[in-house]
């Protein structure tokens, strides 16, 4: 058995302990109420919907700020074109790029990646955001940043609801 020495001396380490495992449940709890939106792997092999240059002073400059292209899986590009609500599995890429122009001045083209912001239709894992799940993957590492989608991310493209949220249109 263990001396009232030993448990007084070893208290505060399992303490320690249990408050670590704790907070480590609560960051989980956090995220994990979220369903994790898939990275999307081959993305660069889907249709280019469109390409935009956000200049240094727009509004959201810092956040999106660059030359973005726009990218939709087949089941986004079928619903989109035939009119019909985006069905689970339907996926739209936001590529940001960084923007280069020449010491010229006489063109302008893509630099460095910058980030990729990734909506991904499943009604029943993201019923509180439109049925979007919602996910920005930064730099070279893609690390995932958003923790509060609603925040970042679905209150804007809640402007679009009539168009279930999304923002682009097909152009032949
Ligand atoms: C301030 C408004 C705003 C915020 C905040 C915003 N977006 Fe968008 N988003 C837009 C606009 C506007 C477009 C269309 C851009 C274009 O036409 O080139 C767009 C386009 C997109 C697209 C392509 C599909 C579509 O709707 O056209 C994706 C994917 C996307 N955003 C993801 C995200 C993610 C992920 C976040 C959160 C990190 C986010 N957006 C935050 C305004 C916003």
């Amino acid at each position: 058995m263990k001396s009232a020495l030993t448990v007084l001396l070893t208290l505060p380490l399992i303490l320690a302990a249990i408050g670590i495992v704790n907070q480590d449940a609560a960051a989980e709890d956090e995220t994990s109420n979220l369903a994790k939106v898939d990275y999307p792997t081959d993305y660069r092999y889907w249709t280019h919907l469109k390409s935009m240059i956000l200049l240094e002073n727009h509004p959201i400059a810092d956040t999106f700020g660059g030359l973005h292209h726009i990218y939709a899986n087949d089941a986004a590009l079928t619903a989109m074109t035939d009119g019909e609500p985006y069905p689970d599995g339907a996926v739209f890429v936001f590529d940001l790029m960084e923007v280069v122009t020449d010491d010229e001045e006489t063109a302008t083209t893509e630099g460095p990646r910058i980030r990729k912001d990734v909506m991904q239709k499943n009604e029943k894992l993201w019923s509180e955001t439109g049925g979007w799940g919602y996910e920005t993957f930064k730099g070279p590492d893609n690390k995932r940043i958003i923790t509060d989608p609603v925040a970042s991310c679905h209150g804007c493209h809640a402007s679009q609801e009539n168009n279930d949220f999304v923002f682009s249109t097909f152009r032949e």
